[in-house]
């Protein structure tokens, strides 16, 4: 499709009142293929989350991001919404939203946006946002650029749609960059294990998955649950996994899928992300101090 044709006013959406989804190929020159795949696969299987979920993972994420920002006069873009549990939560709160994403799970996305009229969907990737420069007043990518290989260049990619003065909202997994050795150790053990799940074939790494969300997540979760149970708030904070202490054992099903199944993952420290969004153009950067690490907005300058 042409993107100019495509490019209309949001506000025809609005007065259709249904929803076509467009797609748009790839020039596959900034994308793991074979990740998009799996992440089509798992989303098509995980998209049924409640609206408790979804406020609980809202105001988990979105704890730096105030009306100025999110009104509703805001266009915003999500880049990479699987689901589109983010889009969702923003609906209500923002103006009018293109959510984009280039798998199967962008379907899924549909069915959890049913009756969401002020949402368009868009099948494409950061290496072919259908939307001119300098269009949105507000965007986000929610743990995707991690999954592609230049990162760097699929955030300036990202950026670059944004208008000078909008915002664009980040999160990325963090390198432990603000943690010790044993967590460290953690992870050097994790990634091995994930290198070996996620080169099965889909079938076989669900259940695993599936199982590690049980005998892996779950007793950490337990235990820190049982400490804030008994007052021991701040220790339960310090446990591994801690960010899964208030969400269902659905979403952290999702996540073990999400986390071993996925076989590109690339982990940024605190600096190294505000220098990729510097890069772009982007100051007035804002981290937040809490889980999940690193979530983090900035403004765009030039
Ligand atoms: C971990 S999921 C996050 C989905 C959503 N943001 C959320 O947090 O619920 C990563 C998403 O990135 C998408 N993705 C992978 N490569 C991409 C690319 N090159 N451009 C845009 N999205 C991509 C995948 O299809 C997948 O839906």
């Amino acid at each position: 499709m042409n993107i100019k044709e495509f490019n209309q006013s949001p506000k025809k959406v609005f007065e259709s009142k249904f929803r076509k989804i467009n797609s748009f190929e790839t020039p596959a020159e900034n994308i793991d293929l074979s990740v998009v795949d799996s992440f089509g696969e798992e989303w098509t299987k995980f998209h049924q989350f409640s609206k408790d979920e979804i406020d609980c993972l809202g105001e988990m994420y979105f704890d730096i991001i105030d009306e100025k920002i999110i009104n509703k006069n805001t266009y915003g873009i999500d880049i990479g919404c699987g689901t589109g549990r983010f889009t969702k939560y923003l609906s209500d709160k923002i103006g009018f939203m293109e959510a984009v994403d280039p798998s199967d799970a962008i379907f899924s996305a549909d069915n959890l946006l049913h009756g969401v009229e002020n949402v368009r969907l868009s099948k494409a990737s950061t290496d072919n946002i259908p939307f001119d420069d300098e269009t949105f007043d507000f965007g986000m990518s929610i743990g995707v650029l991690h999954h592609i290989p230049n990162t760097q260049m699929a955030l300036a990619d990202c950026v670059k749609k944004i208008k000078i003065g909008g915002y664009f909202y980040l999160y990325l997994y963090y390198n432990l960059d603000n943690k010790g050795g044993l967590f460290r150790f953690l992870l050097l053990l994790v990634t091995g294990i994930r290198k070996i799940i996620s080169a099965l074939p889909n079938k076989i790494k669900k259940p695993i998955c599936d199982i590690i969300a049980v005998l892996m997540y779950m007793p950490i979760v337990l235990l820190g649950r049982f400490l804030k149970f008994i007052g021991f708030k701040k220790l339960a904070e310090k446990l591994p996994l801690s960010g899964y202490q208030n969400q269902t054992f659905f979403v952290i099903r999702n996540d073990a899928l999400d986390r071993f199944g996925t076989s590109l993952e690339q982990r940024f420290s605190k600096k190294e992300i505000e220098e990729m969004m510097r890069n772009c153009g982007l100051d007035y950067i804002k981290f937040s101090d809490n889980i999940p690490y690193w979530h983090v907005i900035g403004k765009r300058i030039k």
